[in-house]
């Protein structure tokens, strides 16, 4: 398998009149930090919420917003925008929008480009929330996702109007993976046709039906993780500890709360995987008993008697067949070789060594790793999330082929109804 340099996605990101356009410059930033290319067009009014020129030095590129300027047009026509889109994402999407779409009225630069290209379409829409669930709007909504546009929320929550209700725009972050993920089509398709179970977020161990044990995982790695691997066309499950993100797109998400729920969930899913990647952040111990009540203020000091929980990802090299598996090591001291040791007593094919603590690895944006395997390691410096995720995927398919060899058939087993 041919493994070529990342190629650089383009984005046509259009923007339209709301209250949410004040987080685009942070959306463009994201985007660009995966790997992406991104042309602005704005509306008429876009331009009341957020500045051209901001806009213009995030992007590094000029503004388009006028479908009759002829010195741009000459540059780039709005069919060659339309042509060099390998995605076009409208966020905020209004009401409006959204209803010219469906309708196919294209009376400026943005709509026209909708009408006239071939690529992949996503909307990230943002408006009241009265205006969301009105029948017309929610009549295009369903149009559109017939069509294939892919909707990317909203979000539930408090509204620039003081209500509280759906139509809140999601959150620059979750737009850009959902949205670089859409785009793997166009990538290498690196694991195309093999099916990945991935493990992200924390887990919980209840104490009682109050209190739990946990930890500062928030999922961010693990999600980017099956995200990466979606765009390379893997067939992904994603077994997710409680974690307050939305699904990738593409991606089959089971959710889970304890470390017993996990274990089961990987297990259902396990036995027909080619690869395994583990990145939750498992609790290693949990109560003995759970409490059947709130336990109650007694003594000063209390004692609680803990187990070990099962340990999933050396469950599943221990399988008699078992997928190539890739272990993740947070650690807070002697990174390495904390991490070799994991490496080699869990069996491992990869280990991925991050450092954690109060400013790195956990529920943050960004990450650092080195990833080690038996004659070999390649270090990762400090990038997005989104980004670092892409080149361990790019890295676990070169040395999944290198270990499987290249002529590797994928364990899932189509059932075809045909006879
Ligand atoms: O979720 P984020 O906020 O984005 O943070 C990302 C992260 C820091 C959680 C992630 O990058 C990471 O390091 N995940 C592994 C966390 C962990 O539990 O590491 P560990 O060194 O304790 O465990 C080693 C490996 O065994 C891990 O792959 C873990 O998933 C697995 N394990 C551990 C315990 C257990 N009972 N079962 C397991 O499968």
């Amino acid at each position: 398998m041919p493994f070529s340099e990342t190629i650089a996605v383009n984005v046509v990101l259009g923007i339209t009149g709301g209250i949410a356009a004040y987080k685009t410059p942070d959306l463009v930033r994201r985007l660009r930090e995966g790997g992406a290319e991104v042309q602005i067009v704005m509306t008429a009014s876009a331009e009341e919420f957020v500045t051209g020129t901001a806009l213009q030095a995030v992007s590094g590129r000029p503004i388009r917003s006028n479908l009759w300027d002829k010195e741009a047009e000459a540059a780039m026509s709005h069919i060659e925008l339309a042509r060099w889109a390998d995605v076009v994402l409208i966020a905020p999407a209004t009401a409006e929008v959204m209803a010219r779409i469906v309708s196919g009225a294209a009376p400026d630069l943005l709509t026209t480009i909708c009408l006239a290209t071939e690529a992949p379409i996503a909307l990230a829409p943002a408006m009241n929330h009265v205006m969301w669930n009105n029948p017309a709007t929610q009549a295009n909504r369903e149009l559109l996702e017939e069509r294939g546009i892919q909707i990317l929320g909203p979000g539930v929550g408090s509204q620039a109007c003081g209500e509280t209700g759906a139509g809140r725009m999601l959150d620059p972050e979750t737009i850009a993976a959902a949205v670089l993920s859409l785009t793997g089509s166009r990538g290498e398709g690196l694991l195309k046709g093999l099916k990945l179970v991935v493990t992200a977020g924390p887990t919980h161990e209840p104490i009682d039906p109050v209190r739990y044990i946990t930890n500062h995982s928030s999922g961010k790695m693990g999600f980017a993780m099956a995200s990466a691997a979606a765009a390379q066309g893997a067939n992904v499950i994603l077994v997710s500890g409680p974690v307050r993100l939305a699904d990738p797109p593409g991606v089959e998400v089971v959710q889970v709360e304890s470390a017993k729920e996990m274990y089961a969930a990987t297990h259902k899913f396990i036995g027909d995987a080619d690869i395994f990647i583990a990145t939750a952040a498992v609790a290693d111990y949990r109560p003995v008993t759970v409490a059947d009540q709130k336990i109650k203020k007694k003594s000063a000091t209390m004692n609680l008697e803990l187990e070990r929980c099962p340990d999933i990802l050396a469950s599943v090299t221990s399988l008699e067949s078992p997928p190539f598996t890739v272990g993740f090591a947070a650690e807070t001291e002697r990174v390495i070789e904390y991490a070799r040791g994991k490496l080699q007593k869990k069996n491992l094919d990869m280990i991925v060594a991050n450092r954690v603590g109060s400013d790195c690895g956990f529920n943050r944006d960004d990450n650092a790793a080195t990833v080690l395997w038996n004659n070999g390691e390649k270090t990762f410096p400090i990038a997005s999330k989104a980004c670092l995720a892409r080149d361990l995927i790019e890295l676990t398919a070169e040395r999944f082929y290198a270990v499987r060899g290249s002529g590797t058939q994928p364990r899932l087993t189509i059932i075809s109804n045909s006879d």
